[in-house]
C-alpha cells in the first residue's frame, strides 16, 4: 500500500471527507467572482456555489460533447444553467489559449490533474493558472497520489504528491490553505466505492 502519510491541515476546520475540498472553494467565493472549473462534468460544484452567491460568472472547461453533456445532466438530475460558459475542448488546449489578461478569481482543477502528462501540469499548466488568478482569488486542486483499490481497468496518466504543487507556490505569492493527502472511502462516479489516495491543495494569491 502506497500513499502519502496525511499531513495536517492549515485549516483544521475543513473536515476530511469527500467533498471537503468543494466546501472550502465555495466558502472562498465573493458574490460577482468569475470562476473557471477545468473538467467540470455536469457542474455540479458549480450549482452548489451559486446557492451562496447567485450571481457568479462559471466558465466551465470539458471535453464532453453536447450530448454527453445533456446525458450528464439527466443522470444527475440537474438543468443547464444559463451562469454557466461551456467550452467544449481539451483543459492543455484552453489553459494554453488563455489570454494574457484573463483573470478569475477562483480556478477550481479537481479530478483532472491525474488525466493529464505530469510534466505538462507541472511545468506549463499550473504557472500559467497561477497568472491568471487575481490578487486574492483562490485555486483548489484535487487529483490522485495512487491509483485507486480496487484500479479502475485503465490506470491514470499521472500521479502527484503533494510536494509537487507545493513546491510551485511560494509563500510570499501564495497563502496555502489546504495542502494534504488522504485515502479516502468514496463512491466512484460508477456508483461502486473504492479507496482513493487524494492530494488536496487549496491556495490563495496574497494581494
Ligand atoms: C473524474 S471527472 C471529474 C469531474 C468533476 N471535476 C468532479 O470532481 O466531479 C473528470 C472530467 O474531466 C473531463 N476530462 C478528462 N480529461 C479531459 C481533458 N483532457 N480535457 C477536458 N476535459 C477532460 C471528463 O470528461 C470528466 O468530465
Amino acid at each position: 500500500m502506497s500513499f502519502e502519510a496525511p499531513q495536517p491541515l492549515t485549516n483544521s476546520e475543513n473536515p476530511v471527507d469527500g467533498t471537503r475540498l468543494v466546501q472550502a472553494f465555495i466558502e472562498n467565493i465573493k458574490a460577482h467572482d468569475h470562476l473557471l472549473d477545468l473538467g467540470a462534468r455536469d457542474g455540479w460544484v458549480e450549482q452548489m456555489a451559486f446557492s451562496k452567491e447567485p450571481n457568479l460568472t462559471v466558465t466551465a472547461v470539458d471535453k464532453m460533447s453536447d450530448e454527453e453533456l445533456a446525458k450528464e445532466l439527466i443522470r444527475s438530475e440537474r438543468v443547464r444553467d444559463e451562469r454557466i460558459t461551456w467550452v467544449i475542448t481539451d483543459v492543455v488546449e484552453y489553459v494554453r489559449s488563455l489570454a494574457k489578461d484573463q483573470k478569475f478569481q477562483g480556478i477550481l482543477a479537481q479530478n483532472i490533474f491525474q488525466f493529464l502528462d505530469k510534466k505538462v501540469v507541472l511545468k506549463e499548466l499550473l504557472p500559467r493558472l497561477q497568472q491568471s488568478i487575481a490578487p486574492g482569488g483562490q485555486l483548489a486542486i484535487r487529483t490522485f497520489s495512487a491509483e485507486p483499490e480496487p484500479p479502475f481497468e485503465k490506470p491514470f496518466t499521472s500521479l502527484y504528491r503533494s510536494d509537487d504543487l507545493l513546491s510551485l507556490f511560494p509563500e510570499q505569492q501564495w497563502d496555502i490553505r489546504i495542502n494534504s493527502a488522504n485515502k479516502l472511502n468514496l463512491n466512484s462516479l460508477r456508483n461502486d466505492k473504492r479507496d482513493f489516495s487524494l492530494v488536496d491543495f487549496q491556495a490563495v494569491k496574497k494581494k
